[in-house]
């Protein structure tokens, strides 16, 4: 079971998630139309990148924008739950050798402590945020099961990497659970909306864009529209 997820699933998991996600970053840009949209990127490219680029640095910064500090404990537990959730299974020293064992590369590896750290605010925020859906009334009524069920299944393989690594019970179990847990989200991610981890960078730079030439950016500059 072991070779076979570590080996052909690994591959097929990894190949969905790259070949998906490149595919939905590449339909979003194709599927925005010039006047509906109001597209008028390529006519002021450096004002418009210096729009996307602004949107997209001013969403990662926790508290960078109005709505983050509107709402200070949604952003404790979002950057909470996202920090570990990107740099985890990035950077996890497991990670790294198994990916030298497989195609002879290593990223910069993540001190064990930290991970074990991150790894634990992930599933605590994880927990969080699933109670703001149930708890706060104008969340709530924009829920449905399927918001749950892509938290459990991002905060899926964080639990039994966890269960795994503190060795509960039997140890092979956890890990063999973890690496389906793990390919499963990266199968989902293309399909779902996971999909955010790309089009969250394509649908920021278009909004950054239009605010950085048309609703305002180029204010009083001589723009025809
Ligand atoms: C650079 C990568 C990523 C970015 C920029 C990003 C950004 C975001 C944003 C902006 C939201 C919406 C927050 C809101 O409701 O206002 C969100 C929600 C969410 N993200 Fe990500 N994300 C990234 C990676 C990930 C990864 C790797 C996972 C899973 C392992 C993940 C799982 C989730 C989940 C489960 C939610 C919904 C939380 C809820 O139920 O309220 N994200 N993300
Ligand atoms: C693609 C298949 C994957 C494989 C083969 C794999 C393999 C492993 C291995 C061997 C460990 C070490 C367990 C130990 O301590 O002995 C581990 C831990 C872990 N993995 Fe994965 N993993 C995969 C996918 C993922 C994904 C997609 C995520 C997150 C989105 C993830 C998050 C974690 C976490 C949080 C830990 C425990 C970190 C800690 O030590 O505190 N893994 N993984």
């Amino acid at each position: 079971m072991f070779e076979f997820l570590t080996g052909p699933m690994f591959w097929l998991s990894i190949s969905i998630f790259i070949i998906g996600m490149i595919t939905r970053f590449v339909t979003y840009f194709r599927g925005l139309h010039w006047q509906l949209d109001r597209v008028a990127y390529r006519a002021f490219p450096l004002q418009g990148l210096k729009g996307a680029w602004r949107s997209i640095y001013r969403w990662l910064l926790p508290f960078g924008t109005h709505g983050w500090r509107k709402q200070p404990f949604m952003t404790v537990i979002f950057f909470g739950f996202h920090i570990g959730a990107v740099l985890v299974p990035l950077f996890l020293l497991a990670h790294n050798m198994l990916l030298k064992d497989k195609i002879g590369v290593s990223l910069f590896t993540l001190n064990p402590t930290v991970a074990d750290v991150l790894t634990w605010a992930v599933v605590v925020s994880a927990v969080l945020l699933a109670l703001r859906r149930v708890g706060l009334p104008e969340v709530r009524i924009l829920t449905t099961s399927y918001d749950y069920f892509i938290l459990l299944l991002s905060a899926a393989p964080f639990v039994t990497g966890l269960l795994a690594r503190y060795e509960v019970g039997s140890y092979s179990f956890w890990l063999i659970l973890h690496i389906l847990c793990g390919e499963a989200l990266l199968i989902a991610a293309p399909f779902t909306k996971l999909s955010h981890i790309v089009l969250f960078f394509a649908s920021r730079a278009q909004l950054g864009m239009d605010y950085g030439i048309k609703r305002g950016g180029m204010q009083g500059k001589g723009m025809a529209w």
